[in-house]
């Protein structure tokens, strides 16, 4: 029976926990501008691009590009405020435990975030050393929901993509990873998550042997 040879996780929202962060961000943003936002709007940006967000954010509203790149800045600044005070105590619960026990079992360990921020995040949660390959909003043109950065990081880690699973929270991510033809682990609750292979309500309540057995089940069928 073919069995899983990778994992690939995503950062934000399931290495850690930075709606909050990139949502007061953007929140300040929209306020100095006068754009109507609030949280249920943020939920909607789970895992879009910085652009793709500040698209959503504007609703039609026709701004520069001059004008973009200083709003996308601007809100990039609030948030590396937040960013510059991470620490490994912000590592997600569950999240090492699960990063040590798929290194243990031979897995490949992959990163494929939507982030320009990634690189410096996993730095400051000092976990970068158990990455074998880092895939982020500077590897591929095409963000998710196109398939292409998961498919860049499997090449990177040698593995075909059948071969890989994907830890996710957003549905722009589940939607990428099955796209690419990946084993999916949906993370949280709710209809974004309705597509994906198997489901858990954090990283903390997964056990990697069950999911491991689960997912070469459903490969298999
Ligand atoms: C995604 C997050 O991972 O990265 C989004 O889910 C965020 O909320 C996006 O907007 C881009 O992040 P950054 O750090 O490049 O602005
Ligand atoms: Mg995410």
């Amino acid at each position: 029976m073919p069995t899983p040879e990778a994992i690939i996780f995503d950062l934000d929202g399931v290495i850690i926990e930075t709606d909050e962060y990139h949502y007061r961000s953007w929140q300040r943003l929209a306020d100095e501008e006068g754009i109507p936002f609030d949280r249920a709007a943020n939920d909607d940006l789970r895992g879009l691009t910085r652009r793709a967000s500040l698209l959503k954010l504007l609703k039609g509203r026709v701004i520069s590009e001059d004008q973009m790149q200083a709003w996308m800045e601007r809100k990039n600044a609030y948030y590396l405020d937040y960013m510059g005070r991470f620490t490994p105590a912000d590592l997600q619960p569950g999240v090492g435990e699960f990063l040590r026990a798929a290194k243990a079992k031979g897995l490949k360990i992959g990163l494929a975030s939507a982030s320009q921020n990634a690189r410096p995040i996993l730095h400051l949660l000092q976990i970068n050393d158990l990455f074998d390959a880092v895939g982020d909003a500077f590897s591929v043109p095409n963000p998710k929901p196109a398939s292409d950065l998961f498919i860049w990081v499997a090449g990177r880690l040698n593995v075909n993509p059948a071969r890989v699973i994907v830890v996710e929270d957003s549905e722009a991510g589940i939607e990428a990873a099955l796209r690419a033809g990946m084993l999916t682990i949906g993370l949280g609750s709710g209809e974004r998550l309705a597509k994906a292979h198997l489901v858990y309500a954090r990283l903390s309540a997964a056990c990697l042997e069950e999911a491991l057995n689960h997912l070469t089940r459903v490969q298999s069928s």
